[in-house]
């Protein structure tokens, strides 16, 4: 049978293969509660214009509820053969309430009906994103808030770099993610027009209020232009982009995670709620879900770049080939979702090992910095020239198997004659740590102010 919905100037059948690669009911489904919504605006505003009469409008809506319980309720029959989930309801409704339902599709086509469906889910889907992100960012500011004053070790180059701490640790993943919330907030604010109304391409000569259905759906106001309403996917595109930088954010933390919690470095220690085990090896603890967050980034990273290639030789307006942005973006969505939860639970359970954490500090002659500072304040030698003599200490400390801290004074002497014992008050690493108390710095003070900063912020609004 031809598509009841559009077979009227078919003559003979659609190939079976027809049916299975244009069908999209079987992921746009999930545009179901977004396209009742819109319908129930147009339906309304039909109305209000005197386009069909109020009792019509009336009963459509009646039925369109019917269909959004029968849906969540899971009775729903969903059809391959009316393609997409905008024939599937509008075929149902024909049912519940026979040829009033045929003037639902006045003065709309699918193609602005789906710009609008699909705007009002990845607007909800921000929503979303923005309070996982909350939570995720409120669980390491509490974690940084307990542990302002533990001093890990900091890298570059994955070397020991400077003493750090745990907490602006965390604190530089808060900051990145409140970016990435405002990466969300930008495009929420841009993709929130209204497409309804640009009808297939040019509009329509129905009397029509775009500006009603744009105000009943939340919408800012109703996009200018109708080619632009029914053939760009920017909208999508830049939540992709911003996902598949969050994303990237997530995957950085998720491999620092695996590499502390590795045996052979032993700086963290995940939560028997978040690692597997092993079927062979009894005694592994495996950090699957960071290692998991860190793969799926490919997954968000190839849906930006697929619907990227989708769009970019598209002449307007509506091809079919926008139909190939929805499963891509709802599979990057949902993977974000989860990899956020799943590291917001990791953070709030993970305990980092506080003396190995401060050892492995002072590891690799960490307080180098401190020294050739101190040098250049103490004795005011030009700070390249104290760099000088802190490199020939460190060679020596190096040579003696000892720790910067742990050279005695003479040895230091012999080099640069004018080292006195103050030295000593800025080899430590917890010395070090304290004294990076510029704005941003990695001074337990400053942390701990930070971390009360974004506690603040980030109360949840009663
Ligand atoms: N399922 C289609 C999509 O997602 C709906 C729009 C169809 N429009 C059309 N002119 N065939 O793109």
């Amino acid at each position: 049978m031809n598509n009841k919905m559009w077979g009227g100037r078919f003559g003979s059948q659609s190939d079976p293969l027809m049916e299975e690669i244009n069908a999209s009911i079987d992921f746009d489904r999930h545009l179901y509660r977004q396209d009742i919504a819109a319908s129930k605006a147009h339906a309304a505003m039909l109305a209000k214009t005197g386009i069909i009469t109020a009792q019509d409008a009336k009963r459509i809506a009646h039925g369109l509820d019917t269909i959004l319980s029968e849906i969540e309720a899971g009775k729903f029959k969903f059809e391959r053969a009316l393609e997409d989930i905008h024939m599937n309801v509008e075929g149902r409704l024909g049912e519940l309430i026979g040829p009033a339902a045929g003037r639902l599709h006045t003065a709309r086509s699918r193609n602005d009906q789906v710009a609008t469906d699909f705007r009002l889910w990845i607007r909800d889907a921000i929503d979303r994103f923005d309070a996982a992100l909350a939570e995720y960012q409120r669980a390491l500011a509490q974690k940084a808030l307990e542990h302002a004053a533990t001093v890990m070790p900091g890298f570059t180059h994955l070397q020991t770099a400077q003493p750090v701490t745990f907490g602006h640790h965390l604190l530089a993943y808060v900051e990145m993610a409140a970016r990435d919330r405002g990466r969300f907030a930008d495009a929420r604010a841009r993709l929130n027009e209204s497409p309804l109304g640009a009808a297939a391409l040019a509009g329509t000569s129905f009397p029509i209020d775009r500006a009603m259905t744009a105000k009943t759906l939340g919408f800012a106001r109703p996009m200018g232009n109708s080619l632009d309403a029914v053939a760009d996917r920017d909208f999508v595109l830049e939540t992709l982009s911003a996902c598949a930088i969050a994303a990237m954010h997530l995957s950085r933390f998720a491999e620092e995670i695996v590499i502390w919690s590795s045996p052979l470095v032993g700086l963290v220690r995940l939560s028997d709620a978040f690692i597997t085990g092993s079927s062979i090896m009894p005694q592994k603890r495996n950090p699957d879900a960071a290692e998991l967050v860190r793969a799926r980034t490919g997954r968000v990273v190839g849906a930006l770049t697929a619907l990227l290639m989708v769009m970019k030789g598209l002449p307007l307006a509506y091809q079919k080939d926008m139909q190939e942005d929805k499963e891509g973006a709802f599979d990057a969505l949902g993977t974000l979702t989860l990899s956020i939860g799943a590291m917001t639970g990791m953070v709030r359970d993970m305990t980092p090992d506080a003396e190995r954490m401060r050892l492995a500090a002072g590891e690799g002659f960490a307080t180098a910095t401190d020294l050739a500072d101190w040098l250049t304040h103490a004795l005011n030698l030009p700070f390249r020239e104290a760099h000088h003599v802190t490199g020939r200490i460190v060679a020596k400390a190096a040579a003696a198997g000892v720790a910067l801290d742990k050279l005695p004074l003479a040895a230091m002497q012999a080099i640069e004659p004018r080292i006195g014992k103050a030295v000593f008050g800025v080899l430590s690493v917890e010395a070090s740590v304290k004294s990076r108390n510029v704005y941003g710095g990695t001074a337990p003070k400053n942390v701990r102010a930070q971390a009360k900063r974004w506690l603040k912020r980030l109360q949840k609004k009663p």
